[in-house]
């Protein structure tokens, strides 16, 4: 059987990365808030290929959360978690308490300019600032070479990777793409919450997205209609509350009115009380 570490301070996590480094060893990093799906795995995966040592943190961070979000009711299990990884040969569990993580007096944040005025940023305006904050943080903790994200958040990967850019980060940001249920909900641990009804409805956001790109490939090149049409079918099936769908540049996240080239088209919609967000390239 694997020898899993696991790590719940920040002091041992550094000596072990430290460690590690002065070894000539590569770390690559994994950062989740554990309850691992097949869409963590397949990073967690990747992990194993590009480095030596492979370090998975579980760390559901509250400053990430607006207050009547789900926080308190986001799904834990550790013990599940700690099963999985191990049979992924993970290295380490880095699994810190939120008391280590944000002291006392605890006042720092850091916060992008542009990216978060899009997407997700304008009905979680704090979101992003927690993001980039503990990413930041789990960075300066676990010392990683690589890092590896999933491109299902979208946003946040395009956020991480400005982040390491602007900050002068030695870090190489690794984005996997989207793993989906066989009949293509992007998975989500917060899938969990939906009930069977909910959970066909959920399908309506892959559907759209599949429906826009179908369309461009046939000559469609109004974003508008595009969006529009999208709209018609997700609002067809019970439950679905439309936080915003929207087709913009891969890189800024600017609106585009005309998909005349390469177009990001994301979504966020609400299931019932669930928030599912998922993207496509068109
Ligand atoms: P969490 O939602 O647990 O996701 C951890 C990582 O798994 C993220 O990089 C996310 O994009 C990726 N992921 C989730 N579902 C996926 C899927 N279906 N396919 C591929 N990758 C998927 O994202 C977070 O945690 C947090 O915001 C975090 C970065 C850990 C900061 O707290």
């Amino acid at each position: 059987m694997h020898n899993i570490k696991v790590i719940t301070t920040t002091t041992e996590m550094q000596e072990y990365s430290d460690r590690m480094r002065n070894l000539g060893k590569t770390v690559a990093f994994v950062p989740t808030m554990g309850f691992l799906h097949e869409g963590h795995l397949s990073l967690i995966k990747e992990g194993r290929k590009l480095g030596d040592n492979l370090v998975v943190s579980i760390f559901v961070n509250p400053s990430q959360f607006s207050p009547g979000e789900d926080f308190e009711s986001y799904p834990r299990d550790f013990d599940k978690d700690f099963e999985l990884l191990q049979k992924e040969s993970v290295d380490v569990i880095f699994y810190p308490d939120k008391n280590d993580l944000y002291r006392d007096g605890f006042q720092t944040y850091v916060e992008l300019k542009n990216l978060p005025k899009h997407l997700c940023g304008i009905s979680r305006p704090i979101f992003f600032r927690g993001v980039a904050t503990i990413v930041i943080k789990l960075f300066n903790i676990v010392r990683p070479h690589i890092a590896i994200f999933g491109s299902k958040d979208y946003q946040q990967l395009a956020v991480i990777r400005r982040m390491v850019r602007d900050l002068n980060f030695d870090i190489k940001i690794v984005g996997f793409p989207t793993v989906r249920e066989p009949d293509g909900l992007a998975m989500s641990s917060r899938n969990t919450y939906l009930t069977p009804e909910q959970r066909i409805n959920a399908l309506s956001l892959y559907k759209s997205l599949k429906q826009s790109k179908k369309l461009v490939e046939s000559g469609s090149k109004d974003a508008k209609k595009i969006i529009d049409a999208a709209y018609t079918l997700i609002k067809s099936y019970p439950e679905t509350v439309i936080d915003y769908i929207a087709i913009c540049d891969p890189e800024t996240l600017d609106d585009m009115e005309t998909v005349d080239r390469p177009a990001l088209m994301a979504l966020a919609v609400n299931v019932g009380k669930t928030r599912l967000i998922d993207n496509m390239i068109l």
